[in-house]
């Protein structure tokens, strides 16, 4: 196994001989300071001031106009859907090459995940194969345009910022425009990622976060969606605290709402996490550095890079291995867990899984290829005395 034992010789040179996880949290600045002070104030549930605080650092960080917080990254997504406007039965372009939770908010808002090809470049959606799939397969009725074999409004598109990787939004940006869709960002693995000095999530109508426990940043679990739209952060906001009218003592809710809003506890974790994210962040690219040096020496493999236009926050580095097979990829997977490295391939193409089997999709030879040829690799920031 040749292959297998290069790869996991540069492991170990890059971050040593004991045991790897893919990702774990680091606490070192006012955690536990934070959580204190909702636990003797006795506000530990969804009204309290870290709320607010987070909110706001998350605002200035990415320099969106507003942010809701909410319980998890998925439900970011979902809530998003609804309130952009997506209806029953519209269909949504989503890359199969994406966290199963992604598609499952397009159908827990009602929607059809209708799934498009990936690029191995950037791992996100292949804007070429996208424009010449959908002029294709559309037609125009009125403003909006249908797909003509289910008949269906294709009324929204995800792109996903796949590892931190940056897809290329500019030209995804440009098709939804043409084709009338909705923009919703899935930058759930990318805060501290920029597209030419804009930070992720900024480019859709909404971009949607999670702090779930391996993210760069956590909240234990929680997620975020930012918007510039006033009336839009309106309604999500109201949307996510069960359509609740302002009242001095009744329940009175408008419409069907959600209790999606993060905890006052959570919010604590994630305010203290933030004050240090630009440590993680100068930790990871460290880490990112290093790899690329050391699988410059491996033949037959490559570590996936941002392309010059975006800056990743490189929060889970990736290699992809040429001429691969599913029984390849798996020799290095089984031999790192017998060093006790557990690296983990990305994940499987979501229109392969028996539910979502029978949705709309376009050819998708370039996901099934890094599907059987990415493998992520140990990417914590606590590789580095980062403390300082
Ligand atoms: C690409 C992507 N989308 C959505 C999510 C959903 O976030 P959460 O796990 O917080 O629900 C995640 C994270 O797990 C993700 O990686």
């Amino acid at each position: 196994m040749p292959l297998a034992n290069d790869i996991i010789k540069s492991i170990r040179k890059v971050v040593g001989k004991q045991k790897h996880h893919l990702h774990e949290p680091l606490f070192f600045g006012n955690e536990i300071k934070y959580l204190k002070k909702t636990i003797s104030t006795n506000l530990v549930s969804s009204v309290g001031p870290f709320v607010k605080k987070f909110e706001d650092q998350i605002t200035k960080f990415t320099k969106s106009k507003y942010t809701i917080s909410t319980v998890n990254g998925t439900e970011a997504l979902h809530l998003s859907l609804v309130a952009c406007g997506v209806k029953n039965n519209d269909e949504v372009l989503v890359p199969t090459i994406t966290f199963v939770g992604t598609a499952n908010a397009i159908v827990y808002s009602g929607a059809i995940p209708h799934f498009v090809d990936s690029e191995i470049e950037t791992l996100g959606i292949d804007p070429l194969k996208l424009e010449k799939y959908l002029e294709k397969i559309t037609i125009k009725k009125g403003k909006f345009y249908f797909n003509k074999k289910t008949k269906r409004k294709i009324r929204a598109i995800i792109p996903v910022h796949v590892f931190g990787n940056i897809c290329k939004i500019d030209k995804i940006l440009k098709i939804a425009k043409k084709y009338n869709l909705l923009v919703i960002e899935d930058a759930a693995e990318a805060l501290g990622s920029f597209f030419k000095n804009k930070h992720a999530g900024t480019f859709g109508l909404v971009g949607c976060f999670s702090f779930n426990g391996n993210k760069i940043m956590t909240t234990g679990g929680g997620g975020a969606i930012i918007t510039n739209n006033k009336l839009l952060a309106k309604k999500i906001k109201h949307l996510s605290t069960t359509a609740k009218i302002n009242h001095r003592w009744e329940y009175i809710h408008d419409v069907v709402g959600y209790n999606f809003r993060m905890p006052n506890l959570n919010a604590a974790l994630g305010s203290a996490q933030i004050e240090n994210l630009n440590k993680f962040l100068r930790s990871k690219r460290k880490l990112f550095l290093r790899y690329c040096k050391e699988f410059l020496k491996v033949n037959n493999v490559i570590l996936i890079k941002n392309p010059e236009f975006s800056k990743s926050n490189n929060w889970l580095n990736a290699i992809f291995i040429k001429n691969s097979s599913i029984k390849k990829r798996n020799k290095v997977l089984s031999l790192a867990q017998k060093n006790q490295i557990f690296l983990r391939p990305v994940w499987k193409p979501l229109h392969t899984l028996k539910y979502l089997n029978n949705m709309p999709r376009m050819n998708l030879d370039a996901a099934i290829k890094i599907y059987k040829s990415c493998i992520n690799l140990p990417s914590s920031a606590s590789y580095f005395d980062i403390r300082k």
